[in-house]
């Protein structure tokens, strides 16, 4: 399961604990850009998500976006 990786830093930053974004309240298409642009390098304050991205494909991108946009997933 890709996302369990995710997850490991995201909750954390819902947590507000950490300085990472909560993935809460996206839509699927937001999170698809959002995923996207890091992986294109379009997102200059970015630390470590574009590193992430450049590991995934278009269609992995996709299949994590409708995961994280569904209310079970958070
Ligand atoms: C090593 C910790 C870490 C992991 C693992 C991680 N992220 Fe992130 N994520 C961050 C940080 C930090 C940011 C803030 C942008 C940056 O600095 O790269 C971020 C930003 C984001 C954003 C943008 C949120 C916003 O408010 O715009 C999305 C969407 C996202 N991550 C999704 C994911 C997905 C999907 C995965 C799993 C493939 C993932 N992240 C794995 C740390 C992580």
């Amino acid at each position: 399961m890709l996302a369990g990786a995710c997850v490991n830093c995201h909750l954390a930053g819902a947590a507000g604990t950490t300085s990472i974004p909560s993935l809460q309240g996206f839509s699927e298409e937001q999170l698809r850009s959002r995923l996207t642009a890091f992986q294109a390098g379009q997102v200059p304050a970015a630390t470590v998500m574009p590193r992430l991205m450049r590991g995934f494909d278009s269609e992995q991108i996709a299949g994590l976006a409708r995961w994280f946009a569904q209310p079970a997933a958070r």
